[in-house]
């Protein structure tokens, strides 16, 4: 962003963590909209990483060979529209190759990989210093956006965030049951309990706003944020 550098960029940052389907996405997305940044879903990064694996035929148990094409990996985050973050993989856009249930399956595999990890917090800052974004994942606050001056942990029960998942899944035409749905849900959060990942309120980035989603509805949510947010960045 002209007129600012690197340091306060990533300063204004918001960052955003919780577990699968905790509001992140909504939440995030809402927040670009107000605030005019850009919603950074650091999700699709590891997802179109995990593309990139699969089109490879790179066997996700090869840590070293998945870390060297990661790191290979011409990648990069624009947005279009501050809520609508795409991801380009050799100037290629692979957003809509991103939510299939092949992909679901292997991503957890992929992020698992420490230096993979290491990569793209490297190439997410990268980007949050050019401008400040909405950034939401699992270890934003701890990792990726340190100095973010705003930070927000999302929680809901593995129930509500199961019957979110389902609605959506029912939307985009397919035939889940909430059994189905619940025990992925807890499958996922066990896949992404590595220990680097804050996934439970008491892993949170010192500092951060936690609130759970359970009992209020997104609109709340997203007017504490900014509260937060204005109140810690006065002068934009
Ligand atoms: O948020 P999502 O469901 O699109 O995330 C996809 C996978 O990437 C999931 O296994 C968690 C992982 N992830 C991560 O480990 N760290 C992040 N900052 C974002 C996502």
């Amino acid at each position: 962003m002209p007129g600012i550098t690197g340091a306060e960029s990533l300063a204004r940052c918001i960052a955003i963590d919780g577990p699968t389907a905790s509001g992140k996405s909504a939440v995030g997305r809402a927040l670009a909209e107000a605030l005019r940044l850009g919603f950074f879903d650091t999700g699709l990064m590891y997802r179109a990483c995990t593309l990139a694996v699969m089109r490879a035929g790179t066997p996700t148990d090869d840590e070293p060979a998945v870390t060297a094409l990661v790191r290979s990996l011409p990648l990069d985050m624009r947005w279009p529209e501050p809520t609508e973050p795409h991801v380009y993989l050799d100037e290629v856009d692979v957003t809509p190759l991103l939510r299939t249930p092949e992909i679901e399956r292997a991503v957890s595999l992929v992020s698992r990989i420490e230096d993979v990890r290491a990569e793209l917090v490297r190439r997410q800052r990268a980007i949050a210093e050019r401008e400040p974004v909405v950034m939401a994942g699992r270890d934003i606050g701890t990792r990726v956006l340190v100095e973010a001056r705003t930070k927000i942990f999302l929680d809901a029960s593995s129930e509500v965030r199961a019957r979110r998942r389902l609605g959506e899944e029912l939307d985009s035409g397919r035939t889940s049951t909430f059994d189905e749905v619940l025990t992925a849900t807890r499958r996922r959060d066990e896949l992404d309990d590595t220990g680097h990942r804050a996934l439970r309120p008491d892993q949170a980035a010192s500092g951060s706003l936690v609130i759970d989603t359970d009992a209020i509805g997104i609109d709340e949510v997203v007017a504490r944020c900014i509260e937060v947010y204005r109140r810690a960045n006065p002068a934009t």
